[in-house]
């Protein structure tokens, strides 16, 4: 997933020739599965036509202050469309516009809505080599700098005036790469690796039968997609499920108890924070069917052995890493869940308790109690996985604080 996705963005694009790159820019953020809409001065207008940019964004595209319907005359309204964004982005960004900028020059829907919004801005100069060395702009932009803003430098090359130089606006592939560079680098897991353990396991019998459980390893990758967002270097080691996860989490798939045991060990020593999500199988056959086993003669009874507990391994060796447990309870849920933190070494347990309709293993929905190493205990509502995931990353941050 990308850390565009979802986000709300808002493309303002002010009258300079770059002005003809914003459609690429629109179809660049909505294949990062970002919203966009855009807002343009009217002088942009004639670089690219509001049609093309409505039509790509699938929004309607606002460049004055009020508008014709029929009859009516109708406002649009500059602070709902600042308010709205999640993300701004000004590209191109002409002279004139980065000077009603600095100078709060509110003559046109942009920049009402530049002085409207309180997102984070990001702006993409465009102008000819000697403007954009003019110290006039050159002051604008460090102005601009200087109270938030993100200016982004300028491509160098042939101009639209015939001239070689520095002043083109960065390719929207660029401009896109910068801006998520610059959100990573801002997010509070930056540099942090986090592994995460999900699903569950399948302990053989024989080739064709294991004992498993119902586990759908929603939850575990709820978490990894999580940490990736925001900002880790993230490690999933996951049982058997249908599940994908995106292309920028590092997946290690395996089947039995042994062999997540085994992998888990191989990373926990590098990585900053573990979650243990997977719903690990406790016993394994203690002998394996080489062949699959004939119904003739059946079997009386299948003698098994405990698996290794990986999450209490994890414990015993935990030196600088936040371990975070899960506990599955059917019965005096929060004594068993503070017991497990002891008897493991954690930081923190995620209590899940079977009891609680719409929480469990196969549903995208759980109810989950984050209880501190402290026993401070955090209740929170029946939410989606990716919600939940959301909550427990914002406690580990609160404790890591
Ligand atoms: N866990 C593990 N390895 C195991 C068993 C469990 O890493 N072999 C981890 C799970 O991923 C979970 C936590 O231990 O984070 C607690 O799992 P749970 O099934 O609730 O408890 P158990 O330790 O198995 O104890 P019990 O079955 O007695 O409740």
């Amino acid at each position: 997933m990308s850390l565009l996705s979802g986000k709300k963005i808002l493309l303002g694009v002010s009258g300079g020739i770059a002005a003809y790159k914003s459609p690429l820019i629109v179809r660049l953020f909505k294949s990062h599965g970002a919203e966009v809409r855009v807002v343009m001065t009217p002088s942009a207008k004639d670089f690219v036509t509001p049609l093309t940019l409505s039509t790509l964004s699938d929004y309607p595209v606002y460049s004055t202050f009020t508008e014709q319907l029929y009859e009516n005359p109708i406002w649009n309204d500059h602070v709902a469309i600042g308010k709205w964004a999640d993300l701004f982005l000004i590209a191109p960004a002409t002279s004139n516009t980065l000077s009603s900028m600095v100078h709060s020059k509110c003559n046109n829907l942009l920049i009402a809505t530049y002085l409207s919004c309180t997102c984070p801005v990001y702006i993409a100069p465009a102008m000819d080599l000697d403007m954009y060395a003019h110290p006039a702009n050159q002051k604008n932009i460090k102005e601009l700098d200087r109270v938030g803003n993100k200016v982004l430098p300028v491509g160098e090359g042939f101009l639209a005036s015939g001239l070689n130089g520095k002043g083109r606006m960065l390719e929207p592939e660029e401009i896109i790469d910068y801006i998520i560079k610059n959100i990573k680098a801002g997010l509070p897991l930056k540099g942090k690796k986090v592994l995460i353990t999900a699903g569950p396991t399948y302990e053989p019998i024989d080739p064709v039968r294991y004992i498993g459980n119902y586990s759908s390893g929603k939850m575990g990758f709820a978490l990894a997609e999580e940490a990736l967002q925001l900002g880790a270097d993230v490690i999933l080691i996951s049982g058997p499920c249908a599940l994908e996860a995106s292309a920028d989490i590092k997946r290690y798939s395996v089947i039995s108890a042994d062999e997540m045991y085994t992998l888990t060990m191989e990373h926990f020593s590098t990585v900053d924070i573990a979650i243990a999500a997977a719903a690990v199988a406790d016993f394994k056959p203690r002998l394996v069917g080489k062949q699959k086993i004939k119904k003739e003669g059946g079997i009386q009874s299948i003698e098994l052995d405990n698996t290794q507990d990986i999450l209490a391994q994890m414990g015993k060796l935990k030196q600088k890493q936040f371990l975070v447990g899960f506990a599955l309870e059917t019965e005096d849920e929060k004594n068993n869940a503070i017991k497990k933190i002891k008897s493991k070494n954690l930081d923190a347990i995620v209590l899940n308790s079977l009891n609680d309709s719409g929480a469990g293993f196969s549903l995208d929905s759980n109810k989950v109690t984050y209880i501190q190493k402290n026993e401070t205990i955090i209740p929170f509502e029946l939410k989606s996985k990716s919600l939940v995931a959301k909550d427990i990353f914002s406690q580990i941050l609160i404790q890591n604080a």
